[in-house]
This record gives structure tokens, sequence and C-alpha cells, in this order.
């Protein structure tokens, strides 16, 4: 049985062996560079676990891997352009190397390779798997509207929140995991459970990412700290702060930026203890994705492993 680690690795190969057509250079190469240019492979990890543990040799899913690993970089490729962001993985973003057109086109074609890649399985799996995929992906859209839309707001409910990073992000790490387990024969319950948990395992995963876009460190995160801020992102630390000290974040808000508006509204999150709190719900989510295995018809050390993963993100720095 392989260790988180294995199956990065082993899904970095079938990404290095990608073969895009040479020309046009300037619509392939950006796709190799978000590609090839690190991450951690978490959702085609999900898929390739979930298959063998239902009994499926995971090279027998290695399209769906890469399709959803692919389409994965797409979103981001489009979200940094959405969000104004100069760095991902510790280099420029695609826009900020070349420029917003090459980031939309690059990103088109990523979607439609994507969906080749996902679609390309037994006949029996693939209208289901596709149909999986592409709600999974309208829902995705949905979530970033929605992740926009906040952007205007002062009034967004933590409820509303835990909505849209459901749809921006925790339906892809449950999809992946559902996919998983269709192609090598899980039951419907079993899909579902799975589902279950790779979405819950993915409402902690956005908060971590929402908490480590204030408090974590460049480097590792290979992001850059404070965008959240800048962009006026209702994240649960901001939220959470409106909820707690209105007129203070108001104030500052409104009348610092650059720099100096990181600063000051970190600072406020760090008096009021949000940053604490927010881990609290990561620890939450956690343990809600963990209890969805109880249900599940896998070998122990599949739940273990899935246990390890879900647990991996309370704690990442990147
Ligand atoms: C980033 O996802 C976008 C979010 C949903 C938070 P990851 O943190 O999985 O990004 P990579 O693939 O490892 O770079
Ligand atoms: C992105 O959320 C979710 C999707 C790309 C769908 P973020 O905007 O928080 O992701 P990062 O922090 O840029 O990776
Ligand atoms: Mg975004
Ligand atoms: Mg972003
Ligand atoms: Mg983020």
């Amino acid at each position: 049985m392989y260790t988180i680690n294995d199956y990065a690795a082993r899904i970095n190969g079938w990404i290095k062996n990608l073969k895009y057509p040479e020309k046009p250079q300037g619509l392939y190469e950006p796709i190799a560079y978000m590609l090839g240019g690190g991450g951690k492979r978490l959702r085609p990890t999900l898929l390739c676990a979930s298959a063998e543990a239902f009994g499926l040799e995971c090279d027998k899913v290695k399209p769906q891997a890469l399709g959803i690993e692919m389409f994965h970089n797409f979103t981001l490729l489009h979200d940094d352009v959405m969000d104004n962001a100069d760095v991902r993985h510790g280099v420029p973003t695609v826009h900020r190397k070349w420029d917003v057109s090459t980031a939309i086109l690059s990103g088109d074609t990523m979607l439609t390779l994507a969906n080749r890649l996902v679609g390309d399985c037994p006949k029996e799996f693939s209208d289901k798997v596709l149909d999986i995929f592409n709600k999974t992906a309208i829902e995705i859209y949905e979530g970033q509207q929605y992740d926009m839309n906040f952007e205007k707001r002062d009034d967004v409910t933590l409820d509303e929140y835990v909505e849209m990073i459901r749809l921006k992000t925790a339906v892809l790490l449950g999809c992946a995991c559902r996919i998983g387990a269709l192609l090598a024969g899980g039951t419907e319950a079993d899909c579902s459970n799975m589902y279950r948990f790779g979405e819950q395992m993915g409402l902690a995963f956005q908060l971590r990412d929402d908490y480590l876009d204030t408090f974590g460190n460049e480097k590792t995160f290979g992001k850059e700290i404070g965008g959240d801020i800048l962009n006026d992102k209702k994240t649960w630390l901001r939220i959470k702060t409106a909820s707690l000290a209105a007129d203070k974040l108001a104030a500052l808000t409104g009348t610092t930026a650059g720099k100096q508006k990181i600063e000051a509204v970190s600072n406020l999150y760090r008096k009021l203890c949000v940053g604490e709190a927010c881990m609290n719900e990561v620890e939450r989510y956690t343990a809600s994705a963990v209890e969805c295995l109880d249900n599940v018809s896998m070998p122990d050390d599949f739940k273990q492993f899935f246990k390890n993963i879900a647990v991996s993100a309370v704690k990442r720095e990147s």
C-alpha cells in the first residue's frame, strides 16, 4: 500500500510524461509551467487511493487522476487572474509571466484536456463519470462567483461562507473520491460516503487555506501572504472578526491599503484570536470527515490512510 508521498511521486511522474503539441508554444508552455510547477497532488491522490481502497490498481485510473489535477490547475490559473495574485508555487502566476489573454486561453485548453482525460475510461462508466465531473465543475464556478460577490458585501454570514467554500473547493475533493470508488466498483452507499468524506475534508482544507493566507509562511505556502485581506475576501477569519468588532474592522479596511492594511487587519485578527477559532473549525470538519469512514466498507489500512490524509490537511503549511 502506498503512502501519501508515494502517490504524489507517482502522480508527478505521470505529469512529467504528459506530451503536448509543440505549436503554438504560447498556448502549451504555460500549461506545462502551471501543471509541472508543484502542488500537493491532493485530488489525484484521493482519486487513486479511493480506487485502490475498493480493489482497483491506481494505474487503471491514471487518466482520471491526471484529468482532475489538470482541471484543478485550470481553476487555479483563472483564480489567480480573478484574485489578482502574483505568485503561486513560489513563482510568478501565468498571467504575470505571460498575460491575461494567455491565462484565459491556456486555462480553457486545460479544461478541455481535463474533460477528455476524465472521460477516458471503460464505456460502461464514462457517462456517469463525466456527469459527476461536469456537475462538480459547474458547482465550482458557482462557488467562485459567490466568492467574488462576497468581496463587495459586508453582511456575509458564516453559513453563506461555508456553502461558498463547499462549492468552490470541497466538492472537487468529494468528486475525486467518488470517481475513484465508482471506477473500482464500489457500491452507491460507499461512493456517497467517500464523497462526503472528501467534501468534509475539503471544508477543513479551505479553512486552513484561509488561515495560511494570513498566518502562513510565504516560502512554504508558495503564495503571497495577505491576498485575502487586500481583496476583502469574506474568509472565516474576516466574518468572525466582523461579528466581534465590526466598527474596528470597518475603520481599518476603510482607511488602510497595501501592506499597511494587511498588517492592521491581521493584528486585529490576532487580538481577537480568530486564527485559533478558525483552526478549531478545521479540526471539527476533519473529525466529521473521519467519521464518514466508519460506514465505508474498505480495509482498515485504507481507512487509516484516509484518516492520515485528512489530518495532514489540518497541519499543512503548504
Ligand atoms: C489551492 O489548492 C486552492 C484551494 C482550494 C485552497 P491546493 O492547496 O491543493 O493547491 P496545490 O495544487 O497544492 O498547489
Ligand atoms: C480557490 O480559492 C478555489 C479555486 C481555485 C476553485 P483561493 O482563491 O483561496 O485559492 P488560492 O489561495 O488562490 O490557492
Ligand atoms: Mg479565489
Ligand atoms: Mg486565489
Ligand atoms: Mg486562498
